[in-house]
């Protein structure tokens, strides 16, 4: 482990997590991400993303369209209850360094109707991003362009000598890339990836679907952890 000083970061470098080689760094693993995480050492990660298979507006709403025409898609990838959400967050939560990250995606619905019952009390929510995709989706009502990037922290909560990137606009213009329905922008994480991770670091996305993280880790010189239970390589001795 050593200790970076330069460009506002005064963190130390976590280049590797995994209690025993059952996965692989730089690779696309098939898995449960819950078994992949408990795969991970505790206070062993600077930086994570979850992007959750939501099933809030299958059950919750009518103005998705999901299953619909377009949205069929979409439905049926693996979806994931709150109890499932929850069990990755808390898991998330052990992995995560000490003030580390959690970039957590979230749809419409649970921004407005809120997460912190997801949410341990060893992390707090710190800041918030828009995604605007210049791209028009579905919506009986509204139709959507943005998807909302929630910024959690594991406490102590702070960014001095953490975040070592200043010129992030809280509104991100950036086009979708890929063809997983659900692809996140690479070049928005890779910004975030820069701001809270040193070179070397592992990044780690437990559900990656295109692996749009990896991509974002790949540009910026950082390991990547992740696999997804669908999308990716089956490692002989794992199992799915
Ligand atoms: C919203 S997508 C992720 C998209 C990704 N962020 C990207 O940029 O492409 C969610 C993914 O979670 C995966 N998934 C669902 N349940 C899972 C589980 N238990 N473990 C790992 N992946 C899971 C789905 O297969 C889907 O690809």
């Amino acid at each position: 482990m050593s200790m970076v000083f330069a460009n506002g970061r005064s963190a130390s470098t976590y280049s590797d997590c995994l209690k025993e080689p059952l996965y692989e760094y730089n690779f696309p693993n098939r898995c449960d991400g819950r078994d992949l995480l408990a795969a991970v050492r505790d206070d062993s990660v600077p930086c994570v993303f979850f992007d959750p298979q939501y099933r809030g507006i299958l059950d919750k709403l009518a103005y998705g369209n999901e299953g619909v025409s377009r949205g069929i898609k979409r439905s049926v990838l693996p979806q994931m209850d709150e109890a499932t959400i929850k069990q990755f967050i808390a898991e998330i939560a052990r992995v995560l360094i000490p003030t580390g990250h959690l970039f957590l995606w979230v749809d419409k619905f649970h921004l407005c109707e809120g997460v912190s019952g997801w949410i341990p009390e060893s992390l707090g929510i710190v800041d918030m991003i828009v995604w605007d995709k210049q791209k028009m989706g579905m919506g009986y009502r509204t139709r959507r362009q943005c998807e909302y990037l929630l910024v959690i922290q594991k406490k102590p909560l702070r960014a001095k000598g953490i975040w070592a990137v200043h010129d992030i606009p809280d509104i991100w213009v950036e086009r979708p890339s890929g063809c997983h329905a659900h692809a996140k922008p690479v070049r928005l994480q890779a910004r975030l990836i820069e701001a809270v991770t040193n070179p070397g670091d592992v990044v780690v996305d437990p559900a990656a679907g295109s692996y749009s993280v990896w991509k974002a880790a790949q540009l910026v010189g950082r390991k990547f952890l992740g696999g997804d239970i669908v999308y990716g390589i089956h490692k002989e001795g794992v199992r799915t």
